[in-house]
């Protein structure tokens, strides 16, 4: 026995979201590890002490909240749930108790290769860990596990194929709403929005084919790239990383790789200076890592997200082709780490926080590039996680400049704009489809 394990090693209360929760006075807002979906319900995730829960307990019960008590020491937390999927996709998938029962068989047999890339001592420290994991939540749409620390960094390969996994944080994180005020900015835009030919001219001079020969690069099409998969800890992703730092670099931007975790391939981040003197700074982003399935390596990620990933690439592009100068700090940033819990993101967005930084306006690009046969273009926009003005914003300007896209909301969620979201930065998300996703190859190793 070691000292930590005493009695209770860990209380996790599950919670529908609401913004009481996190009132000064209240013991939970210093307890907090994150919002996480259940279908189309927001739950809240708290670890908080013992007297916590009963000062809490009595001020507000939901009915639907969960109390439960780890018997074994936590190593770490994963939040898994099902994504929002067309039912089309589904018909051929088991049901949910064979899928999630295999998916916890494959957790608790999954031996470690080296290809995994955890030193040995780390597999040592497991032996409390028989099984590998233990389920502290589990509903048909989610569940929260604790799963040893090796488990957690293969997760993400083991789950079903329309579920995702998502690593809680180390320590709490303190809950940062978007206050009113950060949203001036944006409201001034919109509502001095109008038709400008000059941008539209910038619009028109992106260039489809240069992103065909971008996106070969990206999933390996193109054999010359040597890139077999984008997952994070793949060579393929450090790879992608060091391209995608030098094609910004040429088109004027200053980048960074920024590490986040070990192990872990970087974020990309790429600057362009404000011609006026401003803090205001204007984020567009996607993220260049990917997720095969079924045990596969290969995971070209050309939809999900290359294609996001290509389209903030062909901005830096045409940035360069048109000479465009900004009146705000523009930022354009490859985040890494997104498939095994918006990782890269959340690291960047709270550094951005600590920095007080002036951030108006984030837009995350994911799934940008499939269309389901015989159904119109169209833009999706979410209808969760995000700050409706900004994505009022995002609808305007596309009836502007994009007439021919049918504008719609997706339950789709929870891509990187989540983490600005949640330090309370104004923050939508793009998405190829009004509705849920239908891509076949959707985190397959095919596409
Ligand atoms: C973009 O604009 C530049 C400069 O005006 C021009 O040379 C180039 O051909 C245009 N490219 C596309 C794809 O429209
Ligand atoms: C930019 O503005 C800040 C705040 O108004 C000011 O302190 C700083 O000197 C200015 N910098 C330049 C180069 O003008
Ligand atoms: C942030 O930038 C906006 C837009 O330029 C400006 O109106 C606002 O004053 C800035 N906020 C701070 C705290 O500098
Ligand atoms: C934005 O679009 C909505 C319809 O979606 C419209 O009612 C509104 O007038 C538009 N606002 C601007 C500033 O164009
Ligand atoms: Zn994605």
């Amino acid at each position: 026995m070691n000292a930590k394990a005493a009695w209770p090693l860990a209380i996790l209360l599950v919670t529908p979201f609401h913004p009481s929760l996190f009132s000064h006075d209240s013991c939970l807002s210093k307890a907090f590890y994150g919002n996480y979906q259940q279908g189309s319900t927001t739950l809240s995730v708290f670890r908080p002490d013992p007297a916590c829960v009963d000062t809490w307990a009595y001020q507000t019960i939901a009915p639907s909240a969960s109390i439960t008590e780890a018997t074994r020491e936590v190593q770490q937390l994963v939040w898994l749930e099902e994504q929002a999927v067309d039912v089309s996709l589904k018909t051929q998938t088991r049901s949910f108790r064979n899928e999630f029962d295999a998916f916890l068989d494959a957790v608790s047999t999954h031996e470690l290769s080296p290809s995994d890339g955890i030193p040995a001592q780390e597999v040592m420290g497991d032996s409390h860990y028989q099984a590998g994991y233990e389920v502290l939540y589990r509903t048909p749409q989610a569940a929260l596990l604790s799963v040893s620390h090796e488990k957690a960094r293969v997760i993400d390969t083991l789950v079903p194929r329309f579920w995702r996994s998502t690593l809680l944080p180390k320590e709490p994180i303190p809950f940062q709403s978007v206050a009113p005020s950060s949203l001036g900015h944006v409201e001034d835009v919109l509502a001095n929005l109008k038709f400008d030919p000059v941008i539209a001219s910038i619009v028109g001079n992106i260039s489809v084919s240069q992103m065909r020969n971008d996106i070969r690069f990206l999933t390996g099409e193109d054999e010359k790239s040597g890139i077999l998969s984008r997952h994070s800890f793949s060579k393929g992703a450090f790879t992608a990383a060091s391209w995608l730092k030098a094609r910004f670099e040429d088109t004027g931007a200053t980048c960074d790789l920024k590490r986040f975790l070990i192990g872990f391939a970087p974020n990309v981040v790429c600057r362009y200076p404000s011609i006026v003197n401003t803090t205001a700074t204007v984020l567009l982003s996607a993220h260049y890592d990917s997720r095969g399935s079924f045990g596969r390596t290969r995971a070209p990620g050309a939809d999900d997200d290359g294609s996001g990933t290509v389209a903030i690439l062909s901005i830096a592009r045409t940035i360069l082709r048109k000479g465009v100068k900004f009146r705000s700090n523009v930022e354009l940033v490859a985040f890494a780490g997104e498939e095994q819990g918006l990782l890269g993101s959340r690291a960047y967005a709270r550094e951005l926080r600590a920095a007080n930084a002036n951030l108006t306006v984030m837009v995350q690009a994911d799934m940008l590039a499939f269309r389901e046969p015989g159904e119109p273009r169209q833009l999706g926009l979410p209808d969760m996680i995000g700050s409706p003005v900004v994505t009022q914003l995002v609808a305007n300007v596309s009836a502007i400049y994009s007439p021919e896209l049918r504008v719609g909301f997706t339950p789709a969620c929870c891509s990187d704009h989540q983490s600005f979201h949640e330090q309370g930065f104004p923050a939508t998300q793009v998405f190829e489809r009004a509705g849920p996703i239908i891509d076949p190859m959707y985190h397959n190793s095919g596409k």
